[in-house]
Formats: structure tokens, sequence, C-alpha cells
């Protein structure tokens, strides 16, 4: 397996589900503006890899661009079919002005052109545009709240297939009354979602990602501070329960987490590439991103350092 040292767990995630062999199981095919179609004519029995990178926080100062291209140049060498991100794209647009706010959104859409293969991007609560108190926009702005990433990405939520497999990514995020950002599946996705999986074959792996964790070990570890899950993910895992749901990706956290609920659901939230506001590890938690790799009905995933951190520490002793 390539690049071991990116394994933080050491070991192997490869949960197999019998009976249900991926041969023989028909690919979606599903229409409509939500589906947005990877692998059209490609062989759908085959593995294959992708990657789920989070939480980016691009930003021009702090060698952030250096940081992400060298992530975008590590993907580009493991050549996945295709990443997907998980949100906080960019670092920030809850505070700021329209003119700084876009300019983040075209730095991080003109650097991803540098990836070699499709991406498919989630929103961020840090992707929210002038969501808050301290920012001069509001609500009237049209790039308002999920706005400016609409416009720069489309849909916040939406589905595609790729090789027998169908993957929906989620917006997670929510404005409080008194201007915060909350974790929330707001009723219309809902809505979306309970009508998309009429559509789906019950025995067809998914795989969702969302920005705010809908299951995360952190609050039990660090206490009440840590509170980071979405406050009605249940709701999501209720219109799963006839579905095999195989796997969420998350983001948020800024660290590595990997969890087995009861042979139904795995979960992993991705680490970051941005650790603590590029200065550094955030939770102990080095830089990188998944590398993901689906075998069949199952999967593996390793978690790549992709040179960040040497590189930052070397920067630094130049600094000095
Ligand atoms: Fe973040």
């Amino acid at each position: 397996m390539s690049d071991q040292k990116g394994n933080l767990l050491g070991r192997r995630n490869f949960l197999k589900r019998s009976g249900l062999a991926m041969a023989g199981a028909p690919l979606l095919s599903m229409s409509g503006r939500d589906v947005r179609d990877a692998s059209p004519t490609e062989d759908k029995e085959s593995d294959f890899t992708f990657v789920f990178m989070t939480d980016i926080h691009i930003k021009p100062e702090m060698n952030a661009p250096l940081g992400f291209q060298m992530a975008i140049d590590k993907v580009n060498t493991l050549a996945p079919d295709f990443v997907i991100t998980g949100g906080d794209l960019v670092y920030d647009v809850m505070r700021g002005n329209f003119e700084k706010s876009d300019g983040l959104f075209k730095l991080y859409t003109e650097m991803s052109k540098g990836f070699e293969m499709p991406v498919y991007n989630c929103i961020g609560n840090h992707d929210l545009f002038g969501i808050y108190e301290e920012s001069p926009e509001d609500e009237t702005h049209p790039d308002y709240k999920y706005g400016m990433w609409q416009r720069y990405f489309g849909d916040t939520y939406y589905a595609f297939d790729h090789k027998g497999w169908h993957f929906i990514t989620l917006n997670s995020l929510d404005v409080t009354d008194n201007k915060r950002y909350k974790g929330f599946f707001h009723s219309e996705q809902l809505e979306w979602l309970r009508d998309h999986l009429e559509g789906v074959d019950k025995d067809t792996p998914i795989v969702i990602t969302t920005h705010i964790p809908l299951l995360c070990t952190f609050s039990q570890l660090y206490g009440k501070e840590g509170s980071r899950t979405a406050n009605n993910g249940a709701e999501v895992f209720e219109i799963f329960q006839h579905h095999n749901l195989k796997l969420v990706l998350q983001g948020h956290i800024h660290w590595m987490e990997y969890g087995n609920a009861n042979n139904r659901v795995q979960f992993l939230t991705g680490g970051s590439i941005a650790g603590n506001g590029w200065k550094g590890r955030r939770h102990n938690t080095r830089e990188g991103f998944m590398k993901i790799m689906v075998k069949g009905d199952s999967f593996e995933y390793e978690y790549v350092d992709h040179g960040w951190e040497a590189e930052r520490l070397r920067l630094a002793a130049i600094k000095k």
C-alpha cells in the first residue's frame, strides 16, 4: 500500500458485508438536477479509489496556497477517480465583505483547477457569506449565506453515482436567529433526500458527505466545549434506515477519526488541510487527507500526509 506513513490507525478497515456482492447490483440511472454522473461509460464492477479532503481554509496568507498546492500535487500522484471536499473551502466569508470573500472563492476555484480529476465540493460554516453580525453584508445580498457558494459550485446538496456506489453531498448548515452558524439539515433538503432515495436501490452502497459531523467522539472526549455534531443528525439516519448507508464522510473538527456503528454505518472524520489556521496541528492532528479504496462492497482507507507539516517547519526554521 502506498503512503504507509499516512495510515494513522495502522490497521486495515476492511468490512466485508456478506450476501450483497456488487456483481449484478444495478447501477442507478437517475435523472434530474441533483445527479451528476461521474462515470457514465466505465466498468461498474471494478474497484476504485477516491480522496476525501476537508477544511482547506484557503486564504492568501500563511503560505496557505503553497500548502493547498502540495495537497493537490499529492492527490494527482495518487490519481484517484475523483475528489470529494468536506467544506470550509475558504477562510472565511462569514464575517467578510463582498470583495474579499469573492476573492477567496476565486482563489479556491482557480487552485482547484489543478486537480486532474473531478472535484465534488461540500459547503462548510466558513463558506457561509455574510451571516455574522460583524459582516458589512446581510440577508439582502444575493450571495448571502449559501449564495456565494452556489454561484461558484451549484447546489449545496446533490448526488452522483460511481461504479455501483452512490454518493450524496449534504448541506449541514443553517443560521441561528442571533446570527451564528449551526449544524442543521433544513427540512427542504430532508424532503429532497427522502424523494431521492426512493430511486436508489436498497442494496446500493451509499456514501454521504457532511461538513458538520453526524457522529463524532470529540464531545465525549473533550466535554461540552466540543459539542460539534449536527442538531438533527438522527433525522438523516432515519431517512436512510432502509438503505445501505455504508460510510459518512465528515469535516469541521480538524481531526482524524474512524468509527463503526454496530457494523451498520462507518464514519470517517477527515483531518484537515489547514490544521490550526495554517499555524500547525489542531487537536494534534497532522494536516492531511483521506484516500479511500473501494473494493467491491467494502472499503479501506488511509490518512495521507502531503508533506505540509515538514514544509511548514522548514519555512519556520528559515524565518528564525
Ligand atoms: Fe474548518
